[in-house]
């Protein structure tokens, strides 16, 4: 009997079975990840199979023509537990509404290498630490709402940056320092920004933008 390394034998497979493609489910990999990540009491990631090609079939999650995920959908769903890295692999996401659940920890950094996401709804959790800085490379941002969290420190300045965004509500967490007033942060209402430990908008100047934290 001929004998074959473990490397060849793969060869061998993926020859006859060109679909078993080794990079194909990183996607589904990563929202695999995150759910193991989540306590889910009312079963709305039942659907979420990660022997299938792809999650494109999955509830709550939508592709593009390309089978690429654009949308992640789970607002109001009742789900507990934290984010991770792995949300960043879903490198085509547009929506990402994790809105009213009850998800703890950090709001993971690498979010921000989510280049075309347009809208980041991640209000009424229990979300703490810092706004990532990283969130100023999200080009595409129009709506961030992190309202009704737990999160600190300031109001990064490299949100000043993103000529999209419209719609920006921080209300009700414990953030300190000042509030921007650079680019479109002239335009967003002082609702917004209410129920903190901010100190008006910022004088430049006068106060550091960190005073008071
Ligand atoms: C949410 O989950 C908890 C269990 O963790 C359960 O007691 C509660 O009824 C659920 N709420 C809703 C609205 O389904």
């Amino acid at each position: 009997m001929a004998s074959f390394s473990p490397l060849s034998l793969l060869f061998l497979l993926l020859l006859q079975y060109p679909f078993l493609s080794l990079s194909s489910n990183s996607e589904g990999n990563a929202l695999h990840a995150l759910r193991s990540r989540l306590s889910d009491p009312n079963n709305v990631l039942q659907s979420w199979d990660p022997t299938l090609v792809n999650p494109c079939t999955w509830f709550h999650v939508t592709c593009n023509s390309n089978n690429q995920v654009i949308r992640l959908d789970l607002g109001n769903s009742n789900i507990s537990g934290t984010l991770g890295p792995e949300l960043a692999q879903l490198h085509h996401l547009q929506y990402l509404e994790l809105y009213r659940n009850e998800l703890s920890g950090k709001i993971p950094e690498e979010l921000g290498k989510l280049k075309y996401l347009i809208s980041m709804d991640l209000y009424g959790n229990k979300l703490k630490g810092r706004i990532p800085k990283s969130f100023g490379k999200l080009k595409s941002l129009k709506f961030l709402r992190l309202n009704d969290n737990k999160l600190s420190g300031t109001i990064p300045r490299e949100l000043t940056h993103l000529k999209n965004l419209k719609v920006f509500d921080v209300s009700n967490n414990d953030l300190c320092g000042t509030i921007p007033v650079d680019g479109n942060f002239g335009s967003f209402p002082l609702e917004s920004f209410e129920n903190n430990r901010l100190n008006g908008p910022e004088l430049k100047g006068l106060v550091p933008y960190d005073f008071g934290c």
